[in-house]
C-alpha cells in the first residue's frame, strides 16, 4: 500500500468511527484504539504535507489562528417561520394550507423546534463547502472553520448518490449537559456565564478562534434540504435518505395526516420535553409534499406550507420572602431568591437565581413580591418577572449589598461586568476554599480531595492555602474525624504525586483570574518559568497569543501580591514544578537543539500549536517575540511586513512552512 492509499484508508476509517460515535451514538471501537488510528493519521499527514486536505478528520481540532467572518450571500434566503400559540390557530393553518392546494391530500410532517442557532451547509461534490449562519436571512456569516470542528457534522458524505450540490440547514445546539460543563468551567476561571444554552451555542459559534470552538460540545440536528436534484419528491424522504449520507437527523419526527395526529404529537411533547437532554421551544409543521410546497410558496418573511407551535415555558407564582447573596470562588457575588415553596415541573422550587443586581434593577424586583419563576435548561430555577397587581403597599426597590456576607470586605463592581465582586481573594472563606477546590481537581494538581474534606482541613486550621497541602502529614491527619491509616497514607501519596504535575498545571492551579487551562498551557509555552512570567511586562505578555489586556493586567496583579510571591515561593521549595520541561518521551529528534525559533503568520498544513510542537519534538525552542538570540523564524502565509523588514534587518533567516516541513522530514536543518 502506498502512503496515500494508508492516508486515504485511514481517513476513510476514522470518518466511519466519527459517524458511529457521533451521528449513531454506536461506537464500535474503544478511544484507545481510535486515537492510535488518529496518531497515525496525524503523524503521516506531518510526514507528506503534499496529502494536506481542509477536510481531513484531522482537521476537527480547529485552529488558533484567528477566523474573520467572511459576509456570504445566501443562495437562498434563511426565512423564519410562522408561530401560533394555540391549536386553534393550527386549525386555521390547516384550512389555509387546504385552501390554496384544494381537494388534495395533505400529509404533513411534525417535527421539534430545536432552540439553538441556525446554520445553513453547503455540500459540493459530497464535500463540505461552506457553513453560513442565519445573518439577516439575505446574508451570514461564512463559520466553516468552526462548524468543521462539530463531529456530528460530516465533512465528506458517505456513499455516492447524493446530489453534486445542496444545501442542509440545522440547529447548532448545546445539550443541557454541555452547557452546564461549559458554564462551570467558566465560572472556574471568574469568566461570565453564559444566561442559557442557545446564547452559549451562539457565543460559541461566534468565536474567531476555532480550537477553542473545539473544545466546546456542540451538537448539530438537521431538518431541512434544499437543491434542485434531491432525490426524492417528498421533504421526509429526502431528510431520510440524508441519513445514509452520514447527517445527524433528529429521530423526534412523524408524518402526520389529520389535525389529530398534529395534535397529539404537540400533546406528547409539551410533556416529553421535559426529558430531552437539550431546549426545545416548540414544534414545527411542515407540507410534505414539494409540489404542494411550491403551490403554496413563500411569504416575505416565511414558508406559507410551514409553521411552529411554541410551547408555553411553565411558569410558577410564588412569593419572594428574602434575599441571600452567595460568594463564589472567583468571588462573584450571586444574588439567590428564597421563595415561598412552590411546585414546578413536579419539583418543589424554594431557591431561585436572581442573577445580578443588574436584573434585580430591570425587573424591579421587590421584597415580598410575587414572582414569576422559570426553569430551563440551567441547574436552578431562575425568578423571570414580577406580578405588580399583588405588590404590598409601602415597598421599596432593593438595595443590593455593597458588602461581602462572608468577610465584610467592600465589594466592587469592574466596569463592562454584570457581577458584583469581593476583593479580598485571599482572606474570604468561600473563596480561599474555592481556591483549594480549584488547585487540587483533576484538570490542575490531580489530588484526589473531597469538598468536604477541604472543608474539613480548612475548619481545622491545617489547609489556609494551597501551599499547606505540602505540609500535611500523615500524624497530623489520622487524628481526624473520617481519617483511617489508608486513606491518610493515600492523600499523602496522591500530594506527593502532584510535585510532577507539569508547569502549565501548575500555572493553570494557581487560580489566576482569567487563566484557564489553554490560557495557561500558551503562557507555559511563551514564559517557560514562572520567574519569567512573574517578571513579564503588560507588553510581554499581550504579546502572546490569545492574552489580552484583561488576562494580562490580571496575571500582574497576581504577581505583585506578596502573598502570592510567597505562596509560590512554598510551593517552589515543596518540590512543585515552576518551569517548563519538555517531555523525553514525545522527542523525534534533536536536529533543532540549541536552536530559538519565532514563528508568524499562519500556516496551511498545520495550525500554529502544531508548527510549535514540531518544533519542540525536534529540541528547538519556541520565543514569543524576535530578539537577538534568535535563530530563524518559520512564516505562514500573512507574516506581516513590518516583522519581515526587522527579521531582515536582524539577519533571522525566513523559512516558509513547506520548506521547514521537508527540512525536518530530511533530518536536514543548516
Ligand atoms: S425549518 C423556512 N425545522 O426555527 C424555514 N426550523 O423560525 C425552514 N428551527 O430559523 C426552517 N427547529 O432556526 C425548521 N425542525 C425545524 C426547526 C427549525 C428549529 C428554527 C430555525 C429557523 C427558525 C424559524
Amino acid at each position: 500500500m502506498t502512503i496515500a492509499e494508508r492516508i486515504q484508508q485511514l481517513r476513510d476509517e476514522i470518518n466511519e468511527h466519527n459517524y458511529r460515535y457521533y451521528v449513531l451514538s454506536q461506537p464500535v471501537i474503544s478511544d484507545f484504539a481510535y486515537d492510535q488510528l488518529m496518531n497515525e493519521l496525524i503523524r503521516l499527514e506531518q510526514e507528506h504535507p503534499e496529502y494536506f486536505d481542509p477536510l481531513s478528520p484531522t482537521q476537527r481540532v480547529g485552529s488558533d489562528s484567528d477566523n474573520t467572518f467572511e459576509q456570504v450571500v445566501h443562495a437562498y434566503p434563511m426565512l423564519s417561520l410562522t408561530n401560533t400559540y394555540s391549536k386553534e390557530e393550527i386549525k386555521d393553518f390547516d384550512q389555509r394550507t387546504r385552501k390554496l392546494v384544494p381537494g388534495q391530500q395533505i400529509e404533513y410532517v411534525c417535527e421539534l423546534k430545536y432552540d439553538g442557532v441556525s446554520i445553513s451547509l453547503i455540500y459540493s461534490n459530497g464535500r463540505l463547502e461552506r457553513a453560513i449562519t442565519r445573518g439577516d436571512g439575505e446574508k451570514g456569516d461564512d463559520v466553516t472553520a468552526n462548524v468543521k470542528t462539530i463531529r456530528s457534522i460530516p465533512l465528506i458524505l458517505k456513499g455516492k448518490d447524493y446530489p453534486d450540490y445542496f444545501i442542509i440547514r440545522g440547529e447548532i445546539f448545546l445539550t443541557h449537559d454541555g452547557f452546564n460543563k461549559m458554564n462551570r468551567e467558566r465560572e472556574e476561571v471568574g469568566e461570565p456565564l453564559f444566561a442559557n444554552p442557545r446564547n452559549a451555542a451562539a457565543g460559541t459559534l461566534k468565536l474567531l478562534n476555532s480550537s477553542e470552538v473545539a473544545k466546546r460540545p456542540l451538537d448539530c440536528y438537521l431538518y431541512y434540504l434544499i437543491g434542485e436534484n434531491l432525490p426524492f419528491e417528498t421533504h421526509y424522504d429526502n431528510l431520510m435518505k440524508s441519513k445514509e449520507w452520514g447527517f445527524r437527523v433528529p429521530p423526534y419526527i412523524k408524518k402526520c395526516n389529520s389535525l389529530e395526529e398534529i395534535f397529539a404529537f404537540i400533546d406528547y411533547w409539551d410533556v416529553e420535553r421535559d426529558n430531552l437532554p437539550f431546549d426545545i421551544d416548540g414544534v414545527v409543521i411542515k407540507v410534505n409534499s414539494y409540489r404542494q410546497q411550491r403551490i403554496m410558496g413563500f411569504t416575505a418573511k416565511s414558508p406559507r406550507w410551514a409553521t411552529s407551535f411554541k410551547f408555553k415555558t411553565e411558569q410558577a407564582l410564588t412569593r419572594l420572602i428574602s434575599i441571600d447573596y452567595q460568594v463564589g470562588r472567583t468571588g462573584a457575588i450571586t444574588p439567590v431568591a428564597n421563595l415561598q415553596p412552590v411546585q414546578l415541573k413536579g419539583t418543589t422550587v424554594k431557591r431561585a437565581s436572581l442573577h445580578n443586581a443588574d436584573q434585580i434593577a430591570l425587573l424591579d424586583i421587590r421584597l415580598n413580591d410575587m414572582v414569576y419563576v422559570e426553569k430551563g435548561g440551567e441547574i436552578i430555577p431562575k425568578v423571570v418577572g414580577v406580578a405588580h397587581e399583588y405588590r404590598p403597599a409601602g415597598s421599596k426597590p432593593v438595595e443590593y449589598i455593597t458588602h461581602c456576607p462572608e468577610c465584610g470586605s467592600e465589594l466592587i463592581r469592574n466596569e463592562g461586568e454584570a457581577k458584583h465582586y469581593c476583593p479580598n481573594e485571599n482572606g474570604c472563606p468561600p473563596q480561599i476554599k474555592g481556591k483549594l477546590e480549584h488547585f487540587v481537581s483533576r484538570k490542575a494538581m490531580d489530588i484526589g480531595l473531597a469538598e468536604a474534606t477541604i472543608e474539613q482541613l480548612y475548619n481545622h486550621g491545617l489547609l489556609k492555602n494551597a501551599a499547606d497541602f505540602y505540609s500535611l502529614t500523615k500524624e497530623k491527619l489520622v487524628n481526624l474525624e473520617r481519617f483511617a491509616d489508608k486513606s491518610a497514607e493515600n492523600l499523602i501519596k496522591s500530594i506527593e504525586a502532584s510535585k510532577k504535575v507539569p508547569y502549565d498545571r501548575v500555572l493553570y492551579a494557581l487560580g489566576i483570574r482569567f487563566v484557564g487551562e489553554t490560557v495557561a498551557k500558551k503562557l507555559a509555552q511563551a514564559f517557560q518559568t514562572i520567574d519569567k512570567l512573574a517578571g513579564a511586562s503588560l507588553e510581554e505578555l499581550t504579546a502572546t497569543e490569545e492574552i489580552g489586556e484583561k488576562i494580562a493586567a490580571s496575571i500582574k496583579q497576581f504577581f505583585n501580591d506578596d502573598k502570592n510571591k510567597l505562596l509560590i515561593e512554598r510551593l517552589r521549595s515543596a518540590g512543585v514544578r515552576m518551569q517548563y520541561e519538555p517531555s523525553v518521551s514525545n522527542k523525534i529528534s534533536d536536529i533543532l537543539a540549541g536552536k530559538n525559533f519565532v514563528i508568524s503568520g499562519t500556516f496551511r498544513h498545520h495550525s500554529r500549536d502544531e508548527i510549535k510542537n514540531l518544533i519542540e519534538k525536534h529540541g528547538g525552542r519556541n520565543q514569543s517575540a524576535v530578539s537577538g538570540n534568535t535563530h530563524y523564524i518559520i512564516a505562514g502565509d500573512d507574516m506581516g511586513p513590518a516583522k519581515r523588514e526587522k527579521a531582515l534587518k536582524m539577519n533571522i533567516p525566513i523559512i516558509p512552512e513547506d520548506e521547514f516541513l521537508k527540512m525536518i522530514q530530511s533530518g536536514m536543518f543548516m
